[in-house]
């Protein structure tokens, strides 16, 4: 058995959704090419199970953050185009050559760093040029486009594959800045037309549902592929029909019954209101359940939503299991994240209770917790 076939706490990635998420994406961008967003172990998911299934159903263009994370699905021998989305520095250059990855660039140091090494590698690169048009992060003005495009230009072994940029705000319900930026990145597509730029692209997921005028030749979904929301704020109702790519399920490892007011967990900062059945699950803050959730989550056991109790330890949390005394049993499933009959736990019920986004409740699931897929 491999090692982390025995681990208790898993991530059920079910295939059949994402296969599902892609083609309603697809519907709603039709015309533009679709490159998924694999980047931070995608989003969670696993980089390697989410790439090897994107690329056995006909997509050869995946988006990372680095060369390393690119590096990685080459290595496990995952054939695909690699685009490295985020800045890179003149020392990466030798490796995104040498495996020929597609670069977005935004300076000139690296523009050089580019062309000095893929002219000493004989070897064509492609580039994707970022614009700021009003992401404020990486990117170039958009008062410069002419003059870095002359710039890479200059050099025989770089080709300006694509033009890029990127939307902070689509995911609001008030479009306003977001259109303001698709009117510059429009100015851009227009001043540069007749210069060879095989591909635009700017939209993101909630972009691909939400203004379809920034298709483009080519879309970046990221948190759509995984079936969840990029915000409550999308108007398109298309968004519903996105189907959870994640469950995180774990199984119960010891059953005790306590008196009332007895301590629980570090710190003791729950204590029990009565005698009760506590159940200890082996997911922690070491599998990316934050500590911060700590007496406010829930787990589905048996189809019942349970409370967790006391503080989410690294290895271990408890659950309050007073309510299924005489059904509940050591090895029980506990789902945290997911569907148990008809009960559900989603992304965004975590994200609420901590003050953050689905993206990072995902994307945060532990190193050593196994993406297992299920449902191909
Ligand atoms: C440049 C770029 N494009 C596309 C995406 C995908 O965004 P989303 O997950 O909101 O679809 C990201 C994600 O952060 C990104 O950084």
């Amino acid at each position: 058995m491999e090692s982390h076939a025995t681990r208790l706490t898993q991530a059920h990635i079910h295939l059949d959704r994402l296969t599902h998420n892609l083609r309603l994406i697809a519907g709603e961008a039709p015309g533009a090419l679709l490159w998924p967003v694999v980047k931070a172990n995608a989003y969670g998911h696993g980089a390697q199970i989410v790439a090897r299934h994107l690329v056995e159903s006909g997509h050869r263009t995946l988006c990372v953050a680095d060369v390393a994370e690119a590096m990685e699905l080459k290595d496990a021998s995952i054939d695909a185009s690699y685009i490295v989305l985020s800045a890179t520095l003149p020392e990466h250059s030798e490796a995104l050559v040498a495996n020929g990855f597609e670069v977005v660039v935004c300076t000139r140091d690296m523009v050089e760093a580019l062309a000095r090494e893929s002219k000493k590698a004989q070897r064509e690169i492609s580039l994707h040029v970022k614009v700021d048009t009003g992401m404020g992060r990486i990117g170039i003005r958009p008062d410069d486009v002419s003059a870095f495009l002359a710039h890479c230009r200059e050099f025989p072994t770089l080709r300006v594959r694509g033009l890029m940029s990127h939307f902070p705000r689509a995911d609001e319900a008030d479009k306003t800045y977001s259109i303001e930026q698709l009117k510059r990145f429009n100015r851009i597509v227009e001043a540069t037309k007749d210069q060879g730029i095989e591909v635009y692209h700017m939209a993101n997921s909630a972009a691909i549902f939400d203004l379809p005028d920034s298709h483009f030749d080519a879309v970046r979904p990221g948190i759509a592929i995984y079936g969840l929301r990029p915000s409550t704020d999308i108007a398109n109702p298309k968004v519903g029909e996105l189907r959870p790519v994640l469950e995180l399920k774990s199984r119960i490892t010891f059953l005790k019954e306590v008196p009332q007011g007895h301590g629980l967990s570090y710190g003791h900062a729950a204590h029990t209101a009565r005698a009760s059945l506590i159940a200890t699950v082996p997911a922690g803050y070491g599998d990316g359940v934050s500590r911060g959730l700590s007496n406010d989550i829930d787990m589905l056991i048996r189809g019942t939503r349970c409370s967790q109790i006391g503080n989410v330890t690294m290895d271990m949390s408890l659950v309050d299991v007073t309510a299924l005394r005489g059904q509940v049993k050591i090895g029980d499933e506990a789902t945290l994240i997911g569907r148990d009959g008809t009960e559900e736990i989603t992304a965004d019920e975590l994200a609420a209770k901590l003050g953050t986004i689905n993206y990072e409740i995902v994307t945060r699931i532990g190193q050593r917790v196994p993406r297992v897929a299920v449902g191909n």
